[in-house]
C-alpha cells in the first residue's frame, strides 16, 4: 500500500533527478533506486569474505535480500554446512569460481565446480556450503523472502571503504580452520536467523570435471530445472532458452526458478540477453504488478526507466530495484547485454516474455 502511494506521489512529482535515484545502500523502506556495483551498501566483512546488501528486507518489504560476496580463493569452506527452513537461497556466479555442496533429505550430495554464469538452486530444508576457489570471486545470493542479511549484519564487521575494492585484500586467512566465517558451536545458536547447523556433513571431494557424481554432464549436456524441494544446478547457457522478438529487440530468456520450484515462496528469476533495441520502436512499459522487482547486469550495459524518474544507464553489476506497483521499461541501446532479473509474485517479465515467445536452442538470437 505504502509503495502504490509512493508511486502515484512519483508521477505527481515533475522534479525526479537521476541523482535521486543513486543511492550508497539499500534504502529503508521500497523505493525506485540504484545501487552501483561495488557501493558500499552497508557492507560487512567476514573474515576474507566481503558482503554486500543491494536489496534488502526492508528495501522490498521483505520480498526477497539480492546480496553479493566478494573473497579471494580459499582452502576452507566458505561456511559450516547448515540448512535454511523458511528460506530459499540460490547462488549465481557473476566471476571467478566456487564450488557447491548440495543434498536434500536422504537425496544424493551433489557438488558442482561454478564458473561465471552457473546457478545452483537451494530449496528449503537442503543441506548446503561453499568454498571460493579464485582469487577474484563473486557470489550473487538471491534469497526468498527477504530479511535474511541480518545474519550477516549480526555476523560481521561493519565495512566502509574509500576506494570500492572489490574485498580488502591479504584478509586471507592461512590457519587451518575447517572453514571461514563462524565456528562449531557459534554457528550451532543461529537458528533464530534461520541457520540450523548440519555439523555431521562431509562435502565429498570427488569432482571429475567440476562434478560430483561425475556423470551429471555438468558443462556438456544441457540442465532442466528441478522438481519442487530439490536442489538443482544449471550452468551458463545450458538450461531452457526462449527468443521473445514482440518488443522491439530480440530477448533470450533463460529462467533458472519458476514458479513450480518456488512454490509458496512466490518469486521467478531468470536471466535476459538482449539485443539492441530498434530506434523505430520504443521499448514496453511494465508494471510490477505483483511484487518487487530487481535488475543485476551481468554483461554490458542497459538503460532503465523507473517510475517518474529519468532514464538511467547500468553497467556490469549495477543493481535496479522497483517496488511493487511501479511502471518501468528497459532496454540495451548497444549489441549485447544481460541481466539477471528477479521478481516476486507469478507474473513477472520472465514469464511474459516466455508466453510470447518460442523455445529457442541457443544463447544468441538470429542473423535474420
Ligand atoms: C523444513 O523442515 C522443518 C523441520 O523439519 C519443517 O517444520 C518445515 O515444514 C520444512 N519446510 C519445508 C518448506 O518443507
Ligand atoms: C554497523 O552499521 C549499522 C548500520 O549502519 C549500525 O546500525 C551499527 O550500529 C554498526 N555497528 C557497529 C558495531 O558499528
Ligand atoms: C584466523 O583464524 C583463527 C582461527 O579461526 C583466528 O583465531 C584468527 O583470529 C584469524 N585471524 C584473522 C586475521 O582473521
Ligand atoms: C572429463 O572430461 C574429459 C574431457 O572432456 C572426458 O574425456 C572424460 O571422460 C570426463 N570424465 C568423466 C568422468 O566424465
Ligand atoms: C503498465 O501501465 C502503463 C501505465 O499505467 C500502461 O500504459 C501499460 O500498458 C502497462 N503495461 C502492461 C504491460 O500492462
Ligand atoms: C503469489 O503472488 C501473487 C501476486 O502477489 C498472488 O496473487 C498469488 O496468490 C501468490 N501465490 C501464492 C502461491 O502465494
Amino acid at each position: 500500500m505504502r509503495s502504490l502511494l509512493l508511486s502515484s506521489l512519483l508521477t505527481l512529482t515533475s522534479a525526479l533527478s537521476l541523482e535521486d535515484l543513486y543511492v550508497s545502500e539499500a534504502p529503508s523502506s521500497p523505493r525506485p533506486y540504484i545501487l552501483p556495483h561495488y557501493e558500499n551498501s552497508h557492507a560487512v566483512t567476514i573474515d576474507s569474505q566481503l558482503y554486500r546488501f543491494t536489496v534488502t528486507g526492508p528495501s522490498s518489504d521483505y520480498a526477497f535480500t539480492l546480496m553479493s560476496t566478494n573473497a579471494p580463493s580459499s582452502g576452507s569452506l566458505g561456511v559450516l554446512p547448515h540448512i535454511h527452513r523458511t528460506h530459499y537461497e540460490n547462488f549465481f556466479s557473476f566471476k571467478g569460481r566456487f564450488q557447491l555442496w548440495a543434498q536434500h533429505g536422504d537425496g544424493e550430495q551433489e557438488a558442482r565446480l561454478l564458473t561465471q554464469g552457473d546457478f545452483g538452486s537451494v530449496p528449503r530444508n537442503t543441506t548446503h556450503t561453499f568454498q571460493i576457489l579464485d582469487p577474484d570471486t563473486e557470489m550473487v545470493g538471491i534469497i526468498v523472502p527477504g530479511g535474511f542479511e541480518d545474519l550477516f549484519y549480526a555476523l560481521g564487521t561493519n565495512y566502509t571503504s574509500g576506494t570500492d575494492t572489490p574485498y580488502v585484500p591479504g584478509s586471507g586467512n592461512s590457519s587451518s580452520s575447517s572453514a571461514t566465517g563462524p565456528d562449531s558451536s557459534t554457528i550451532s545458536n543461529l537458528q533464530q536467523y534461520d541457520v540450523y547447523a548440519q555439523l555431521d556433513f562431509t562435502p565429498r571431494r570427488d569432482l571429475v570435471n567440476g562434478s560430483a557424481p561425475s556423470d551429471s554432464g555438468w558443462h556438456t549436456e544441457s540442465n532442466t530445472l528441478g522438481e519442487p524441494t530439490k536442489p538443482y544446478f544449471i550452468a551458463n547457457n545450458y538450461g531452457p532458452k526462449y527468443l521473445n522478438s514482440q518488443y522491439g529487440a530480440y530477448q533470450i530468456v533463460q529462467p533458472l526458478v519458476t514458479a513450480t520450484q518456488a512454490q509458496d515462496t512466490n518469486y521467478t528469476l531468470s536471466t535476459i540477453i538482449l539485443s539492441r533495441q530498434q530506434t523505430s520502436i520504443t521499448a514496453p512499459t511494465w508494471n510490477a504488478t505483483s511484487g518487487p522487482v530487481a535488475f543485476e547486469v551481468l554483461e554490458g550495459s542497459v538503460q532503465v526507466q523507473i517510475g517518474g524518474y529519468p532514464t538511467a544507464r547500468l553497467e556490469m553489476g549495477d543493481v535496479a530495484f522497483v517496488p511493487a506497483g511501479v511502471a518501468y521499461r528497459y532496454w540495451n541501446e548497444a549489441a549485447y547485454a544481460k541481466v539477471l532479473y528477479v521478481s516476486s509474485g507469478n507474473e513477472g517479465v520472465d514469464g511474459k516474455l516466455i508466453t510470447g515467445g518460442k523455445t529457442w536452442a541457443d544463447p544468441v538470437w538470429p542473423k535474420y
